[in-house]
């Protein structure tokens, strides 16, 4: 089986690198390899290739930015996806696309269900909300999976922006009535290639058929919670040098934090569709993020 990822150097397509190896050959392109912009571009990376299986890591993921520059982040969170799925129907392949909880507003009491309603209140959240559109238009084969703020060792992420600011500061306030699921980058391209491994024995879709499902880490948090953890577990490894304690991370509003994209308040996701269907439990974030601070703190050492 040949399968073509796009996106391979950023937090998923870093680690589905790793998890889909064993899976068939992997093609796994970069910006340099495909510029997702291109629409001829991507028709050509998938016609020379020919893919049994289509994986879409590359997006626009700038969320404060995309406010000044919709149009770019229409490109390629919502135009590139169709582009992709259109791809995939006439070579009868399947499509992998990662979506993310800010399609939602926030308002939900409770962790929002893939059926709920959508209604975006960002730029990014539009445009991706329109590659979930693009990709069901074009009829192909196709697995969407919905995330949540998502951190690994490899990209930009929040966890090392806390770690920064906690070597250049002994204070800070960190949004606490924001309410997620950090999601390991890691975790995602693990259950990426579980449901792979799953849809060829015996569960292989149908022509046409797409599934929605969400997928994040099982203990939400708001990210003042988050922060302090990030704090406390780098505080007891050596290398970080930190000059801020968990203690001085205060907990603020996002009227006191503003930022040019509007965020959802209520993130939260219900992953059991997901794991009925595949047969996973949603592990919590903290073991990776342990795993992630030791690679870290490792690499500080010199080692
Ligand atoms: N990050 C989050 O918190 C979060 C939350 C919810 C959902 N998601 C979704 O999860 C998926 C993976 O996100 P991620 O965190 O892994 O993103 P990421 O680390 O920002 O990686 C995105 C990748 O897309 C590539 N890319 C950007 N523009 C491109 C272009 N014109 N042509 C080709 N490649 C391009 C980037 O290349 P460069 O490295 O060259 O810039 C980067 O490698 C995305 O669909 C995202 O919307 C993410």
């Amino acid at each position: 089986m040949d399968i073509l990822l796009f996106g391979k150097d950023g937090q998923v397509g870093w680690q589905l690198q790793r998890s889909l190896a064993p899976h068939g050959r992997l093609h796994a392109l970069g910006r340099d390899g495909c510029d997702l912009a291109d629409p001829d571009a991507v028709r050509a990376a998938v016609r020379a290739r020919r893919p049994q299986v289509i994986v879409n890591a590359a997006a626009y993921t700038a969320v404060d930015r995309a406010e000044a520059e919709p149009a770019a982040a229409m490109q390629l969170n919502g135009e590139a996806p169709g582009v992709l799925a259109e791809e995939a129907a006439r070579l009868g392949a399947l499509l992998v696309h990662y979506s993310t909880d800010y399609v939602f507003d926030g308002l939900k009491a409770t962790p929002y269900i893939e059926n709920d309603p959508v209604a975006p209140q960002s730029a990014y959240g539009r445009s991706k909300l329109a590659g979930e559109q693009a990709v069901r238009a074009a009829g192909c084969r196709a697995l969407v999976f919905r995330t949540s703020w998502v951190f690994g060792a490899r990209g930009g992420n929040f966890v090392k922006t806390v770690l920064r600011l906690a070597t250049e500061r002994e204070e800070l306030g960190v949004v606490g009535d924001q309410v997620g699921a950090p999601t390991p980058a890691a975790l995602i391209a693990t259950v990426t290639g579980v449901a792979l491994a799953m849809l060829r024995q015996g569960r292989a879709m149908a022509a046409g058929e797409q599934r929605l499902y969400h997928l994040c880490s099982g203990r939400p948090v708001s990210w003042h919670e988050f922060a302090r953890t990030i704090v406390g577990m780098a505080a007891a490894m050596p290398g970080f040098d930190l000059r801020l304690m968990p203690e001085a991370i205060r907990c603020i509003s996002t009227a006191e934090y503003p930022t040019p994209a509007r965020r959802p308040a209520n993130s939260r996701l219900d992953c059991s569709r997901l794991e009925a269907d595949f047969g996973l439990v949603m592990p919590d974030w903290e073991p990776y993020l342990a795993r992630m601070l030791q690679l870290l703190s490792l690499k500080r050492n010199g080692y």
